[in-house]
């Protein structure tokens, strides 16, 4: 793109000031500007000035008659059934792992790809360790292996992929491991201007996960699942270490009731905890978001006490590849959000400001729900399967997840005759890690203490890694 078409498509799109620095940046930087132009699709663009235009109007329709969705139990035979099916299907190599690791981590205010970030309660391994080791540990079960997409965004793909190779994949084939980058968008001012975040420099921050949709399909990705015959995708978020990944109980539920997406979900901490709820609207399975619920609906309580929208979505998900390829090119709507970017002033210094300052949009995966023909949304034990890493402190913070990590591994080896000692409010005193190659489940552990390779000292540390 030469400078003066990227001139004429900026003055048709009210966004000339992009180019304001033209005369003081490097050769480079211009280079750069203009590819960075060329590549921002400007419908979009459009769509999101609309939207910011339209951002105090009432909330959208899907809130005017949602009702709580139905949640499903499993236990007893139902679930045994559910589990032969989902081994069926690991055994047969028909499942794949994804996870979105894209996201900026800003609220952890952790540098690089946040599953790097060293959540290991002894050894400090990576969230990816965790999540790697787990499929690991699937494949050793199943005897198929379970391949493993890996969303990063432009930003933090290259770290990504390093990451991974620093540490051997962590015993996965390579062969095995896809990673794939979503794509990134502009922020706006609150007049609908762009945002440079340097003089020759365009701020872009990845779409949202529901940009793995295309994503999926434009890196061949998609393809390839079909290639290695695979008919469900285990989806899950970077953040979280306790997510149980391939619950074969949880496939073998989706397949049963050929369900196009199937949801994970657990009864609300509290009202504000940051989950979306799950809701019907229009006769279809939604998800609203917890940033889109206003406080009454947040608070809002039925005759027994119960809240209403009680059951939140832990964004653990199972996608039949079917249901993925037809909404490969689905356009899913998009949500604005006040954020913190850092740009330019007149004078061409880059600021960093303390406020809300602009607009980001972002695409949700769980919109494409609502192009779903069947559904179902399952409820588990939060305390077996969800703690995520969202804050540096407080509630959801590594903190908290390691030591919700070393209780599950407690209760593990308790179940296996080892007597561990707790505190008063139900946490072990000592710390424990339990390598997913070493123990992937409380039946795994019960086998490895039964057959002597558990050395453990109840009084202190516990770390238990696989001799490969
Ligand atoms: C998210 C869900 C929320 C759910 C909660 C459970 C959204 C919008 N909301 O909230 O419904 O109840 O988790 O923990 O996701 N990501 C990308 N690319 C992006 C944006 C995010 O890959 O462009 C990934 C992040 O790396 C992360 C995950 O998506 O793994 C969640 O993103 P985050 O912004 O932290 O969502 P929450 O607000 O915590």
């Amino acid at each position: 793109m030469t400078k003066d078409e990227a001139d004429r498509i900026l003055r048709e799109h009210g966004q000339e000031h992009l180019l304001r620095f033209w005369d003081v940046i490097s050769a480079e930087e211009r280079a750069g500007l203009l590819e960075q132009i060329s590549g921002i699709d400007f419908d979009t663009v459009e769509k999101m000035k609309k939207m910011l235009a339209d951002k105090d109007k009432p909330a959208a329709a899907v809130q005017a008659d949602m009702e709580a969705a139905p949640v499903s139990e499993l236990d007893g035979e139902a679930r045994d059934a559910a589990y032969r099916d989902g081994t069926f299907e690991l055994r047969n190599g028909r499942v794949a792992a994804l996870v979105v690791a894209g996201g900026q981590g800003t609220r952890l205010g952790f540098e690089g790809p946040k599953g790097c970030f060293a959540i290991g309660p002894i050894s400090g391994e990576s969230l990816f360790y965790f999540h790697a080791r787990k499929l690991l540990a699937l494949e050793r079960r199943w005897g198929a292996p379970v391949p493993f997409y890996v969303m990063t965004s432009q930003s933090n793909d290259a770290a990504t992929r390093k990451f991974f190779e620093d540490n051997s994949y962590f015993g996965l084939s390579k062969d095995n491991v896809f990673f794939f980058t979503q794509a990134m968008w502009p922020a706006l001012d609150a007049a609908g201007r762009i945002i440079l975040d340097a003089p020759g420099h365009i701020f872009m921050g990845p779409d949202g996960h529901g940009g793995t949709l295309s994503a999926l399909k434009k890196s061949g990705a998609l393809d390839d699942m079909v290639k290695r015959g695979i008919r469900s995708v285990y989806y899950f978020q970077v953040d979280n270490p306790m997510v149980d990944i391939c619950d074969p109980a949880f496939i073998g539920y989706h397949i049963r009731n050929l369900s196009d997406i199937s949801v994970k979900v657990c009864a609300k901490r509290d009202p504000n905890e940051g989950l979306g709820v799950v809701v019907t609207s229009g006769g279809k399975s939604r998800i609203v978001e917890y940033t889109e619920l206003t406080p009454e609906q947040k608070n809002e309580r039925r005759a027994d006490g119960e809240l209403r929208f009680k059951f939140g979505s832990v964004a653990i998900h199972v996608f039949s590849t079917d249901f993925l390829i037809r909404e490969a090119d689905a356009g899913l709507p998009m949500h604005i959000a006040h954020k913190k970017v850092p740009f330019v002033d007149e004078g061409g210094s880059v600021i960093k400001p303390a406020s809300p300052n602009a607009f980001k949009f972002e695409k949700f995966i769980f919109d494409a729900l609502a192009d779903a023909r069947t559904t179902v949304n399952l409820a588990f034990d939060r305390q077996q399967e969800f703690s995520p890493v969202k804050n540096a402190d407080g509630s959801d913070s590594p903190e908290t997840c390691r030591k919700d990590l070393s209780r599950k591994w407690a209760w593990w080896l308790e179940s296996a005759g080892i007597v561990i000692p707790f505190d008063r409010y139900g946490y072990p005193l000592h710390s424990i890690e339990v390598d997913p190659c070493f123990a992937d489940s409380p039946s795994a552990m019960k086998i490895a203490v039964e057959e002597g390779r558990a050395n453990i000292n109840p009084q202190g540390d516990i770390l238990l890694k696989c001799a490969e």
